[in-house]
């Protein structure tokens, strides 16, 4: 099974002419509309299937060599896996964890690639969650001015979303994923049995993209997760390559529609305006980046209802749905019980809103739904609203 996914194009030819009139004061550079390039996502249940795929791929002849790039923690589970079936491919492995996806990371590792005389024709290998995909990713785009990359991702969330879509890129201390480029990868391996090992709150965190998916363009998509809720709380391999799969090719459509944030792509970030902000208060410690999406999701599906843009029966589907998966859907499933430091939890995420990336000529921008399946663009939202909304939703609940 494939699923093709546009890219932007790696090589642009340029275009220089000297402007008569202004002499040698101008130059003007016109860039031709990037030419597409698509890639193929592959899934594999068996590890025969997914051994020949990865080797039909090592075998291509137009690489030089291959570099997988994984974590300290993944590589103690999988370093037999790994030897033995990537074969003649050299391992890179950096610390765990979020604080790693860092601009020195990113530098040790093109160092390493520098050192061992790695030319053009490398091949990098993505072998781990959102985290590893990123830098690879990045350290693909701008190796040498780029080289080739695959990714096989390892968590349900590197499965249903970072892989898809081309962001790649490390944080600064002040603010995340803010240095990085979109980059296609050349394939994308989604091999199940890796999910095995996986923590709950990774599978967890996973699944809140997964329901975001169904909740932003996929009304039957939705109902199989309600049908299914036994099948995914057991970690069915069938069923989770069917949450891979639609989530993909959910994330796939949206982009291929929109590679760089113009317009629809933006419905990808239903709840997370408010799991930004609640990530933030928590100082990215006490709560995960998918139970901060659910949470999210929650309230801009509280301000659809609160909007007479959904029924209260929409709304109760979804919000059951999120709580039966175990993630949380209203305060108190927070971190946070306490009611005054409610209000100050309420006032920490109205202040980090207002300074959200995407809001527009001041105002925040949230994603609401008028249906299951049917998110809308972007809609501002004044301040006044939005705090009466909000402290409705945290605190009279
Ligand atoms: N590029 C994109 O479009 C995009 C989209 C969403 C998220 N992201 C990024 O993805 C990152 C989060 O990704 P994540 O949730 O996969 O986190 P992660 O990569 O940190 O992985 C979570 C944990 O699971 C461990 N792990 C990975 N695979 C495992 C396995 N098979 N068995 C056991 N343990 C395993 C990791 O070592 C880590 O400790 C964030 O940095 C986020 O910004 C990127
Ligand atoms: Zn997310």
């Amino acid at each position: 099974m494939g699923l093709q996914v546009n890219s932007i194009a790696k090589n642009v030819s340029m275009k220089l002419w000297f402007d008569k009139k202004s002499q040698f004061d101008t130059l003007s550079i016109k860039l031709p509309k990037s030419v597409k390039t698509k890639y193929k996502i592959v899934w594999s249940q068996q590890e025969a299937n997914f051994i020949k795929s990865i080797n039909n791929f090592l075998n291509r002849k137009k690489y030089s060599s291959h570099f997988l790039i994984t974590n300290d923690k993944i590589y103690k589970q999988y370093s037999s896996f790994i030897q033995q079936h990537f074969l003649g491919v050299e391992v890179i492995i950096i610390k765990d964890g979020e604080s790693h996806k860092k601009l020195s990371t990113i530098e040790h590792i093109c160092i390493q690639l520098n050192e061992k005389g790695v030319d053009r024709k490398t091949c990098l290998w993505a072998f781990g969650g959102g985290v590893i995909g990123d830098i690879t990713g990045f350290v693909a785009a701008i190796y040498m001015r780029g080289v080739s990359f695959v990714q096989v991702p390892t968590t349900l969330l590197a499965m249903v979303d970072s892989s898809v879509g081309g962001k790649t890129g490390v944080n600064l201390a002040s603010g995340k994923n803010m240095v990085g480029s979109f980059y296609q990868p050349q394939k994308v391996f989604m091999h199940i049995p890796l999910l095995e090992t996986l923590g709950k709150k990774e599978v967890l965190c996973g699944l809140a993209e997964v329901v975001k998916s169904a909740i932003i363009y996929d009304k039957e998509f939705f109902q199989y997760l309600e049908n299914n809720l036994v099948a995914i709380q057991n970690r069915d391999q069938d069923t989770f390559k069917y949450l891979s799969y639609s989530s993909a090719k959910i994330k796939a459509s949206v982009v291929e529609q929109d590679e760089k944030e113009g317009g629809l792509r933006a419905i990808l970030n239903f709840g997370h305006t408010l799991a930004h902000a609640v990530e933030n208060y928590f100082n990215y410690k006490k709560i995960t980046h998918g139970e901060a999406v659910a949470f999210g999701m929650a309230f801009a599906t509280f301000f659809s209802a609160k909007k007479n843009f959904i029924s209260q029966e929409i709304y109760t589907r979804i919000i059951n749905l999120i709580e039966k998966l175990e993630l949380p859907a209203n305060i108190d499933q927070l971190p946070e019980k306490n009611l005054k430091k409610k209000k100050a939890f309420l006032k920490h995420c109205l202040v980090a809103m207002a300074k959200d990336k995407k809001n527009l000529n001041g105002q925040v921008r949230f994603i609401l739904i008028h249906d299951i399946g049917e998110a809308m663009l972007p809609v501002a939202i004044p301040q006044i609203e939005l705090e009466a909304a909000l402290s409705e939703f945290f605190i009279d609940i």
